[in-house]
């Protein structure tokens, strides 16, 4: 009888209750592409008597993450219970005893990832992260291997479920942010803190490792410029539909010759752009190759059998390398040094949304402080404010780069006929 691959599963929330689905219910179809059984030998949680959503054998549940990291059958590490330093090391010592580890975890990997892959190098172990970026979509081994020939200049993702799914209810319904954020959570998408979701960070944690593996430098997540949701209106969502935008939380990771530049931030993207029509808790990641020129992906971002799909093809990746005797020969680790992009290299159109005295000569005072910075403006419109004596001016520049759209912001807060600056946005496509 063929020997089984006997897998440590830590965390049966929403992603592991998924693998358990998958590995049980897609059994014989695992076991042909690697040729041996997949088995679930046991699987770590903080409360063994908590009810789950699947009919689980209690003696293979665990409170004690030893029993199974230092278990002598277990082969492979699959982790999703999340969090940062115990689970670091957890999976540390794993590897330091031969077993291969699957993470869905990109809280870890973007800020340990460099010191995980190496320990995993060192003890000639697979470490593999699908799952971490864009849920369901298989973009860390498109990166990986169907790039590998080609020199990646822009990637754009909008890879977090839970802020895709709010905006697009209040683009489509104009539903009230904290309704649709209480959704989010209820359905699975949400982080256990949403913060994390809401105010960008979750995506700039899948940017700092898509960047990393895109340009194959060693990008970090302080490395990335970051703005959530939180901030933005449903006035600003009727405008930008208004002009012909959908509002879109975007990682924009930008190489040009050997400089870089990674953000996250609310943007307005023209509705013709193929990624503004990406909407609910569906991500997409649009990378553009110099030789390829431009491609997209896109699926599920969140949830849990979308993910646990990309968790369990790590996983038979892992036994069939396994089976050839090549773990650990697939470690990314030879990343240039990064050289950032400082704010006058990085350009981009600009939405300013300004309310101002409605009295003559005004716009040519504010017309007058782009010029001064050299920044072009590619239209202009003024409407009147129903509510109050003051206009509204909507403008949208030409590209312009950032440190100098910076400093016509500062002109306008030392302007009186400024009354304030109400909204600001990256404009892409
Ligand atoms: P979850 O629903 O909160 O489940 C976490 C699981 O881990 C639970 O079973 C919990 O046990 C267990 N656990 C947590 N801390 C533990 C500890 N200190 N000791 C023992 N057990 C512990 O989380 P999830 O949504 O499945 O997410 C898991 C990971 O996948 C995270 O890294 C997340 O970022 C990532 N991820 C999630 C999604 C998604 O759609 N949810 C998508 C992509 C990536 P109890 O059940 O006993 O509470
Ligand atoms: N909270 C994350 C999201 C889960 O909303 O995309 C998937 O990583």
């Amino acid at each position: 009888m063929v020997k089984p691959v006997k897998v440590g599963l830590l965390g049966l929330g929403t992603v592991g209750t998924g693998v358990v689905r998958i590995v049980e219910g897609h059994q014989s179809d695992l076991e042909s592409q690697v040729g041996s059984p997949i088995i679930i030998e046991k699987i770590l949680v903080q409360n063994k008597s908590k009810e789950r959503a699947i009919s689980i054998d209690p003696e293979k549940l665990t409170e004690d993450p030893w029993e199974i990291i230092h278990h002598p059958e277990i082969d492979v590490i699959v982790e999703v219970m999340g969090g940062i330093e115990d689970t670091k090391g957890y999976i540390l010592e794993a590897l330091s005893r031969g077993k291969h580890v699957v993470t869905a975890n990109k809280d870890l990997m973007a800020m340990h990832g460099p010191e995980i892959l190496a320990k995993a190098q060192e003890h000639q172990c697979d470490v593999l992260y699908e799952a971490s970026v864009a849920g369901g979509i298989p973009i860390i081994r498109t990166l990986i291997e169907g790039f590998s020939s080609d020199r990646i200049t822009k990637i754009m993702g909008i890879v977090n479920g839970t802020t895709n799914y709010i905006l697009s209810k209040m683009s489509q319904e104009g539903a009230a942010y904290a309704d649709v954020l209480k959704e989010a959570q209820e359905l699975g998408y949400a982080e256990s803190d949403p913060t994390s979701d809401v105010e960008g960070l979750d995506a700039a944690r899948k940017m700092t490792i898509l960047a990393t593996l895109g340009f194959r430098a060693n990008v970090a997540l302080e490395d990335v410029d970051v703005k959530g949701i939180s901030s933005v209106s449903r006035e600003d969502i009727l405008y930008a539909k208004r002009l012909g935008y959908e509002v879109k939380l975007l990682g924009i990771a930008e190489r040009q010759d050997d400089f870089i530049s990674v953000s996250v931030q609310p943007t307005m993207v023209k509705q013709s752009h193929p990624i503004a029509s990406v909407n609910g808790v569906f991500n997409a990641v649009y990378v553009y190759g110099e030789a390829v020129g431009e491609t997209m992906f896109y699926g599920a971002g969140a949830g849990e059998l979308p993910t646990a799909t990309s968790v369990v093809a790590d996983l038979v990746a892992v036994v069939k390398n396994l089976k050839l005797g090549v773990n650990g020969k697939q470690n990314l680790l030879s990343y240039k040094i990064k050289k950032l992009k400082t704010d006058e290299q990085i350009a981009s159109k600009y939405f300013m949304l300004l309310h101002v005295d409605d009295r003559a000569g005004v716009l040519a005072r504010i017309t007058q402080a782009f010029a001064e910075f050299e920044v072009s403006l590619e239209s202009v419109l003024q409407q009147p404010n129903v509510s109050n004596p003051e206009a509204e001016i909507i403008i949208i520049t030409h590209d312009a780069n950032k440190a100098a759209v910076q400093k016509v912001l500062q002109a306008f807060e030392g302007m009186e006929v400024v009354k304030s600056v109400k909204s600001v946005y990256r404009v892409e496509g």
